[in-house]
């Protein structure tokens, strides 16, 4: 008996092969709207896409990144500027209206394209965690980045929804030396060199576990896209080898009803990769108040359907009964720009 103690204690993991999520509720939900990239300015009051999400009545909403245009190293100026974002109306209105989640791109993070070479990650991640009111005793407070994952709802409709962070731990970029190709913005080009991490080696054995946790719809909340990497533009392509690793642990775990969301673009789009037969989707939807056309039309052959420049809010609809999915990105007046409708029985490793 004290030797299966000794080897319990040894491996604590076996007692609960499958792990769970970092938070659990138990309520069942239906309906997750989120948004990146919102530029605040001080006595504005009035972005209308904020009341196009909160007329949507979500059950959740997650800001994925580029919160704020921090850029800054001088947490007093990164402060000031959560501040403005609390200030705001629109964003009290989805405070007092729905559960706030949260994870962080660059300009929040507090630096352009930043990375693990950033000074004050420390700080800013205790800047982050105070505005987002993380509670007290999270393990958020307690670990290196802002990565997590919760559960919600019970019985065959469990939503786990697996928040990285994509900058924290990140090395350096290339830059991309080759010449420009069309409809590219040739910023970065993919490394080749191996050693090179995107989410690092803590985070990974993390999210290899909570791609175990049992869950009916899996969302992974990523503030890079993730499968689109053709533009050049900061994504998982930059790190082909950390990708694949990403795609492998799918295919490994058979991570059934698995899609990814995404940001940081400022344009919303639906991208598709075949995994064999298994079709994972990059849902982006960014440019809560700062949409760029000209980037919106740099090409993505993964793109389901079209791109969109509008401001806009991404909306998952989860239809229980139907088992089926809708990927919605919705404009500044409530109009549908994406509208894609998947049955969960499409979303089956073999
Ligand atoms: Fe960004």
């Amino acid at each position: 008996m004290k030797i299966f103690i000794l080897f319990l204690a040894l491996f604590p993991s076996l007692l609960s092969a499958e792990g769970k999520s970092d938070v659990s509720f138990p309520n069942t939900i239906t309906k997750i709207a989120f948004g990146s990239c919102y530029k605040g300015k001080a006595n504005s009051n009035h972005d209308p896409i904020f009341d196009v999400a909160v007329e949507c009545k979500p059950d959740l909403f997650i800001f994925l990144g580029d919160n704020i245009y921090g850029d800054t190293s001088d947490m007093k100026v990164l402060e000031k500027k959560y501040a403005i974002l609390g200030a705001h109306r629109g964003f009290q209105n989805i405070v007092k209206n729905t559960k706030v989640l949260a994870t962080w791109d660059d300009h929040d993070y507090g630096v352009n394209d930043g990375g693990k070479s950033y000074s004050k990650k420390v700080e800013s991640q205790k800047i982050f965690l105070d505005f987002f009111n993380e509670p007290k005793d999270s393990v958020r407070h307690q670990r290196e980045g802002i990565y997590t994952s919760y559960s919600f709802g019970k019985n065959g409709k469990v939503v786990q929804i697996i928040l990285l962070d994509t900058r924290y731990f990140r090395d350096e970029l290339p830059k991309s030396k080759a010449k420009k190709a069309p409809g590219t913005l040739n910023w970065y080009q993919p490394t080749t060199d191996t050693s090179k991490t995107l989410l690092g080696k803590a985070q990974w054995e993390w999210l290899e576990k909570q791609l175990q946790v049992p869950a009916d719809v899996r969302i992974i909340g990523s503030s890079i896209q993730m499968i689109a990497h053709e533009k050049g533009m900061e994504n998982w392509g930059n790190v082909p080898h950390e990708r694949k690793r990403f795609y492998d642990l799918l295919k490994k775990h058979k991570a059934h009803h698995t899609f990814a969301i995404s940001g940081d673009v400022h344009f919303a789009e639906l991208s598709k990769k075949n995994l064999g037969n298994y079709p994972l989707y990059d849902l982006t939807s960014s440019g809560l108040n700062r949409p760029q056309k000209a980037w919106a039309n740099a090409i993505n052959p993964s793109r389901v359907g079209k791109a969109s420049w509008e401001t806009n809010v991404g909306l998952i609809e989860i239809d229980w009964q139907a088992s089926s999915l809708a990927l919605k990105v919705l404009g500044p007046d409530g109009n549908s720009l994406i509208d894609h409708p998947v049955k969960f029985s499409e979303l089956e490793f073999e």
